[in-house]
């Protein structure tokens, strides 16, 4: 099968497709035909060794993983010995934690890891595009920012794969929200919910406004952010600590996308042998939501 594969930190261009064995599903696993994959920032990341930490918990010379990709959406197409929650043929969507792996023909994951049926209607590109980014927005918004209901909420860097799902998430929990972007981004930023959107080249929130503040970007200074909040406003930044991997998440982000509250937000669709200038598109630092690679169609 064809996989992408790497055996050294660096540029874009130590990423190649090799031809591997199609791996065999052991106790209480599944093999997945992938049909999309992504490339996140933290793809990127890992692929740069930015920052030098991991290095520590991927290889200090070179990288143990050899297989990228995080996320994923295919069909279920064998069983190891005793698995029970899937059977072959059914749609899945979901996210290999640390074990990656996901930018191949096909994916040998545990029955038990972060992933669940998807229904028959999704697009495999658009269940692709959604597990990074809401489940690093629910865990800091939740977990962190202790999000209410009623809460004024500023999402900074509301465009990338962290922003476009923090604003969508915070609405679902009833937080009134505004945006922070570039100006290409001010009405999808809009269309998703917020309610006021500023330019971070040439405009600034309102001073003392916020309960809430979440730096989905990192690229916030903590003397804005505390310029900007209410007295007794908590301020998260994505650059503080690891979201975790959580399986609870899953059956939330497949109702909140049924009813149409959370939506996959696509920058473009590479193919598997363009993976080189998808990830190029990643390290700009500028992409609109997801980056979604299809391996089938
Ligand atoms: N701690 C964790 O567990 C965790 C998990 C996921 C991600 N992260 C980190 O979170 C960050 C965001 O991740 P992501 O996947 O959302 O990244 P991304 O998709 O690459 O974000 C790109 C977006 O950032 C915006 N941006 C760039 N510079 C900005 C600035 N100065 N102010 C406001 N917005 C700016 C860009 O908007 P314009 O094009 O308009 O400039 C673009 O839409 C990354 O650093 C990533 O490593 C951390």
């Amino acid at each position: 099968m064809k996989s992408v594969f790497h055996d050294r930190y660096g540029p874009p261009e130590v990423l190649r497709i090799k031809d591997i064995p199609v791996p065999e599903p052991g106790r209480g696993e599944i093999r997945v035909a992938v049909h999309a994959s992504s490339v996140t920032s933290g793809d990127a990341r890992v692929r740069r060794a930015d920052p030098f930490l991991v290095r520590l918990f991927f290889g200090l010379f070179r990288p143990r993983k050899t297989l990228p990709g995080y996320e994923f959406a295919g069909t279920v197409e064998a069983l190891g010995p005793e698995v029970s929650r899937f059977q072959v043929g059914d749609r899945v969507f979901g996210a290999t934690g640390f074990d990656f792996g996901a930018l191949a023909e096909f994916l040998v994951i545990k029955e038990e890891a972060t992933l669940i049926k998807m229904p028959e209607d999704w697009s495999f590109t658009d269940a692709a595009a959604i597990p990074f980014g809401a489940t690093t927005a629910r865990c800091f918004l939740e977990d962190k920012g202790h999000i209410q209901s009623g809460d004024r909420v500023l999402v900074h860097g509301a465009s990338g794969a962290v922003g476009v799902a923090a604003v969508q998430v915070a609405r679902i929990h009833g937080a009134a929200v505004d945006g922070v972007c570039g100006p290409k981004h001010l009405e999808l930023i809009q269309s998703l919910g917020a309610e006021q959107v500023f330019d971070y080249h040439h405009e600034s929130p309102p001073a003392e406004s916020y309960d809430l503040i979440f730096d989905a970007a990192g690229k916030l200074k903590a003397s804005d952010a505390k310029a900007w909040l209410r007295k007794g406003g908590r301020f998260v930044s994505v650059q503080k600590g690891l979201a975790k991997e959580r399986p609870a998440d899953y059956p939330l982000i497949r109702e909140w996308m049924d009813d149409g509250k959370l939506k996959p937000v696509i920058d473009q669709i590479y193919d598997l042998d363009d993976i080189v200038a998808a990830h190029r598109k990643v390290d700009g630092g500028h992409k609109t939501g997801a980056v979604v690679i299809r391996i089938r169609e």
